[in-house]
Formats: C-alpha cells, structure tokens, sequence
C-alpha cells in the first residue's frame, strides 16, 4: 500500500508540473554591435545592461573585451561568428578551434555563453552556402566538445525573407527550394540531433515596408477588434503581424518534420527614424508602441501557437549608432540615455504565486490521497491501480511531446 501511495504522489506531481510548466515565458534579450560604438567602453555597456535588467544579449561581432566583460553578471551570451570566416572554419577544423580559443575558452563559464551562430544571414552574402554552412558549424561544434563544453549550442542565423515564401494564410508558408532540401535540410538534422535552436531574423518593418498590404496598428501589435487576419486552414487569429511572421516559420519547419526545434528570434525591432524623410512610419512613437507592445505581447500571453512560441526574442539594438545617415532602431541613444523611457525586460520571478514544483507537489499530493481513497472504498485490487498508472503515464509521455 505503502508503494502504491508513492508512486500516486510521484506520477500526479509530475502531471502537475508538466502542466503547469508548459507555458513558460520567453526570455527577452538585446543585440549589440561595437563596431558602431567605438567610443564606449565594453564595460560600461555591461553595466548598463545589468541595470537595465536585460537578462540575455546578442553580440553582432563576438568582440572577446566585450564577452569578457559580462563575466560574472548572469547575462547569457549569443555570439555571432562574422560571415567571412565561415568558409575558413568549414575547410580547416583549426581555424574552428582559434575561434574557440579566442572567444570562448577565456571565458566560459564566468561569462555564461548559451549558444555560438555560425555566420548570420549568410545564405544572403553568399549564395553558394549550402558547401561550407553545416560542415563549419560541425567544426565549431567538435572544438566545443574537445574541451568538454556541452551546454554551449551550435546553430546559424537566417533572415524570414531569404528562407520562407511567405504566404497568406500563413499555415501555407513553406521554405523556399532549393534552399529548403539542399541547405536547410542537413541543417535541422543537426539542430534536431545537438538540441539546438533555429535562429531567424524577424524584422515586421521590412515586410511592411515592401508589401503595404497590412495596417500600422497590425504592425505594431495594437490589437483592435477588426485588426485581425483568420486563417481559414487552422482557424488561428492572428492579431499582429509578429506572430504572421514567426507561425510561417514554424509551419515551415513542421512542414519538414522538424516541428520540434525551438525557435529563438535572432533580431527584432523598430526604427525611430529613418534614412530618409520617405520612412514616415520610423518614428519615436511607432518605436515605443512596437517595443512595449511586443514585450508585453511576449510576457503575457506567448505568441498565437500557444506553446510554440520562441523561447528568446532579441530586440534590435540596444543602441543607436554612432553616425548618421543610418536607421536609428536603439532602445538607447547613442549617449546611453533611455529612449522609450523605463521598460521591463526581466520575467518577474514573483509573477507564479507558489513555485511550480512546490504547487506541483502539493496538487499531487492531495490527489493521490483523493485516488487511494477512492480506490480503497471501491475495493480496487493492485492491478487497479496499475491500470491507472498506466493511465497517468500516458498522459505524462503526451504532455511531454
Ligand atoms: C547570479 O545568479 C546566482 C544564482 O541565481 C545568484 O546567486 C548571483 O547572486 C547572481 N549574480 C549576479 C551578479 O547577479
Ligand atoms: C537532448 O535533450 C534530450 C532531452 O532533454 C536528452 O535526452 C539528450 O541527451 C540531449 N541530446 C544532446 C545531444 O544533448
Ligand atoms: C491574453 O489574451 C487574452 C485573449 O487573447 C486577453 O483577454 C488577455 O488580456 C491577454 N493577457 C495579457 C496579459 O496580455
Ligand atoms: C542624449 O541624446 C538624446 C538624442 O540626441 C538627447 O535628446 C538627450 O538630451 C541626450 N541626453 C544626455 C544626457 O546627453
């Protein structure tokens, strides 16, 4: 009797948990470049970062000053391998592991590094890609693993526009071919098989830019009650153009057999101006609405495909840049100085009322006594009970697929 209440306890609290653990929240982090700040110091972006309470941030190029200084401040580290280098990484496994030694090895685990992008949007630069990609993420991959580094992740970046046909409805969206079998293919096989996550850039203002068939408000997440798009496929509304963005991506993988990988959105944002007086919608205020209402969009309520929304979005850019003639996308100016004012990117750790694990425990308790009651007064035998784990543990193995 003694066993079977364990094993109540142990499997309800499991189901508990995996219920209540299946809508976390996506982590909300900051790109960063320093090639156009020269003037500030690593260590001042650091501590700005820290103050800002941003929990992860995206270096554009791994400068090794500025990964070091965000050692010991629990700001988790995306870096980004420059382009030019990936045809050297994929011929010679020893420039991978330079690369590695320069930037990873003086500094991990003091600085926390979470994953390494082989090269962004590099499909763009150079076309002929699909030779070298995965073999130079093979590479930066085994020089990890040669110093015993296994929680660090290997992946590459792409942009929406250059992999995805976007589609209306969005459940049609697929990867664009060849691209889709020749390059993408071997790669989601190797996300699929390292635990490794699709990077996208996800920009709503270049589509808005170049399509003008969706409405400012739809852009900029303000939801209205006719600002919607339905798609008549999976009967999904969708309330901004974001979520567009992002579903199309995620029907795109699926599409492949790899609904699986989590997605991590590389880059996202707004510019408050633009280059050139035609940009009417790169304003302070379009810029703040888009900033606020996407943090409050990820914080609150996920995306559209409740439990397949990105698991880290980065906001472009933390800063503006140092020279003119350029978008200005920062969430800071240039002089480090808030430009939307005092917004919340860290997840409240106050938000669960009681800890997912004690809640978890607690529910499982007070249901395995109601069961083993219940069972008892109906005069279940052993294998009663065992039918019912049996029971439990299905429902378990389909929460966690
Ligand atoms: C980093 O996180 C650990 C564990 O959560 C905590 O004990 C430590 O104080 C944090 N350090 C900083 C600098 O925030
Ligand atoms: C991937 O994650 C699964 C489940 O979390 C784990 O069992 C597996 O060992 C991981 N594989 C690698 C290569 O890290
Ligand atoms: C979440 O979405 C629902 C309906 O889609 C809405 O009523 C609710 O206010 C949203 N909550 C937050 C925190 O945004
Ligand atoms: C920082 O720059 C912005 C925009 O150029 C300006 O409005 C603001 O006054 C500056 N703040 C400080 C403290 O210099």
């Amino acid at each position: 009797m003694v066993c079977i209440a364990i094993n109540l306890l142990l499997l309800l609290s499991l189901t508990a948990l995996s219920i209540l653990s299946v809508t976390s929240a996506t982590t909300i982090g900051v790109t960063y470049s320093t090639s156009f700040s020269v003037g500030v110091a690593p260590e001042r972006v650091a501590e700005k970062v820290v103050s800002m309470k941003i929990p992860a941030v995206r270096l554009l190029d791994s400068n090794p000053a500025m990964i070091g200084a965000f050692a010991y401040t629990n700001v988790s580290l995306f870096l980004s391998i420059p382009n030019p280098l990936v045809p050297l990484l994929a011929s010679n496994s020893a420039v991978a592991k330079q690369w590695v030694h320069r930037h990873v090895l003086p500094f991990y685990p003091h600085t926390k590094i979470s994953i390494i992008s082989v090269g962004n949007d590099d499909i763009a630069d150079s076309p002929d890609v699909s030779r070298f990609l995965l073999r130079a993420m093979q590479h930066v991959r085994r020089s990890l693993k040669d110093h015993r580094i296994y929680k660090i992740s290997v992946s590459t970046t792409f942009s929406l526009f250059n992999i995805v046909s976007m589609a209306r409805p969005p459940s049609a969206a697929r990867f664009q071919q060849p691209n889709g079998e020749v390059i993408l293919r071997p790669i989601l096989q190797f996300l699929e098989r390292t635990n490794s996550s699709f990077l996208i850039n996800l920009h709503p203002y270049s589509l808005y830019r170049s399509s003008w068939t969706f409405t400012i408000g739809f852009c900029l997440l303000q939801v209205s009650p006719y600002g919607f798009i339905t798609d008549p496929a999976t009967g999904i509304k969708y309330t901004n153009l974001f979520d567009v963005m992002l579903d199309s991506l995620v029907r795109s993988l699926a599409d492949m057999g790899h609904a699986k990988i989590p997605v991590i959105v590389a880059e996202t944002g707004w510019p408050s101006s633009g280059i050139d007086a035609s940009e009417v919608d790169a304003t302070l205020l379009y810029g703040r609405l888009f900033f606020t209402s996407l943090i409050a969009h990820l914080r609150g309520n996920g995306t559209t495909l409740k439990n397949r929304g990105p698991s880290e979005v980065y906001l472009f850019e933390l800063l503006d840049k140092d020279c003119d003639g350029l978008r200005n996308w920062g969430l800071l100016y240039n002089n480090m100085t808030n430009k939307y004012g005092e917004l919340v990117y860290a997840v409240d750790h106050h938000d669960p009322i009681i800890d997912p694990l004690v809640a978890g425990l607690v529910i499982g308790a007070i249901l395995g006594v109601g069961v083993l009651i219940f069972g008892i007064r109906r005069g279940w035998t052993y294998e009663d009970f065992e039918k019912f784990f049996d029971f439990l543990r299905k429902i378990l193995d389909h929460l966690k697929r």
